[in-house]
């Protein structure tokens, strides 16, 4: 048999603080009936000032090593587009904080297909017999790159953070990672940006609009569309598996009207389709941790299922994977 990464365990974690469409539209020019009809989205959940996305990957990260029934792993992997400083990463905090100090950690940047990069490097390393036990987490407190009243970003994303642990395993257990898919088109880099403060365009002062996060909806919805569904076709077709033999397609939790376009060109019918979307909103790398946690917690994914999973993100990067699902406690968000 061969070497695999097999997934062991899985924590979920949002923060409290619940804003409703209703809330939004109270501080912005927008409607709760907008955001449901266009995102499907109904509310989401925010962070408090001063909460930080370690302190979401701590928690998200402790539950996930108690779910594996293990302490520690041999690397700790953060995917996020909000790091608690622009220097250094935020992962060797969040190791140190669960008592991992020593071990190797760094940051993965690939916005919302965050998860999957990390999945892919936890996966090189487990297969190619490097480490044995990897904790993985996707984290984002996204309402603090924001600016507070852009309608265009405010109603879509929310706060949260979902890990998993990985062990190095045979890939016929359940649990077990097939191929997985990643992609790039850097072409495309100004459709989902945060334009100044990096190397390229310094902030102007304390109050550049370009400050903020920026994203073009349109092409965005129609890139993520494509990408997500040739990237999970490919992925499904190295499995080697049909579509009706997909249990849960796991998309990135992006807008139901993406899910409904991609389930549908993978042929998988929406009651097979992971959703949570309409209560956390768009969790940027924190989004299938959190879907595949929810969807374990509300019994859909079960034992012995064979789960897709896809995401598009800013880059644009894109990716996809399979795994069939393991016996293992799960906590929902
Ligand atoms: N409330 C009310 N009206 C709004 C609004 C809001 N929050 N945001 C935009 N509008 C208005 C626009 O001004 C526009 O008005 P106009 O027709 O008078 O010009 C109209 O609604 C349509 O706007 P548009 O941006 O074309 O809407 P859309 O149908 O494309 O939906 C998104 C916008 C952002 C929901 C959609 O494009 C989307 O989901 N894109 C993908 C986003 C995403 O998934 N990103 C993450 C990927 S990693």
């Amino acid at each position: 048999m061969k070497r695999a990464a097999v997934l062991c365990g899985i924590g979920a974690w949002v923060p409290p603080g619940v804003v409703t469409n209703e809330a939004l539209s109270a501080v912005m020019d927008t409607t709760d009936e907008w955001i449901r009809t266009r995102t499907g989205i109904r509310e989401r959940r925010v962070v408090e000032p001063g909460t930080a996305t370690s302190d979401l990957a701590v928690v998200a990260g402790r539950r996930a090593l108690d779910s594996a029934g293990v302490k520690s792993a041999d690397l700790v992997i953060l995917a996020t587009t909000t790091p608690d400083h622009p220097c250094p990463a935020t992962a060797p905090d969040v190791a140190a904080r669960l008592g991992m100090t020593g071990v190797p950690a760094w940051d993965v940047a690939a916005v919302c297909s965050g998860f999957l990069y990390g999945l892919a490097t936890a996966n090189a390393f487990l297969t190619g017999g490097t480490a044995e036990r990897v904790l993985l987490i996707g984290a984002d407190a996204f309402s603090t790159i924001l600016a507070p009243n852009d309608r265009s970003t405010r109603p879509i994303f929310g706060d949260g953070a979902g890990a998993v642990v990985l062990r190095a395993g045979e890939s016929d257990e359940p649990g077990a990672l097939g191929d997985i898919v990643l992609g790039s088109d850097g072409s495309l880099r100004d459709l989902i940006t945060i334009p100044a403060g990096g190397s390229r365009t310094p902030l102007s002062g304390p109050d550049d609009p370009d400050g903020y996060f920026a994203m073009q909806g349109k092409p965005v919805f129609r890139h993520a569309v494509t990408r997500m569904t040739a990237a999970a076709q490919e992925a499904r077709r190295r499995a080697g598996w049909s579509a009706e033999e997909v249990d849960c397609l796991v998309a990135h939790q992006a807008n139901y009207r993406i899910l409904q376009a991609v389930a549908a060109k993978l042929d998988v019918p929406m009651t097979r389709c992971a959703v949570n979307l309409d209560r956390v909103g768009n969790t940027a790398a924190a989004s299938i941790p959190l879907a595949l946690a929810d969807a374990a917690a509300d019994g859909q994914l079960k034992t012995g299922h064979r789960a897709l999973l896809t995401a598009f993100g800013g880059g644009v990067t894109w990716g996809a994977a399979t795994l069939t699902w393991p016996d293992i406690p799960v906590e929902g968000s």
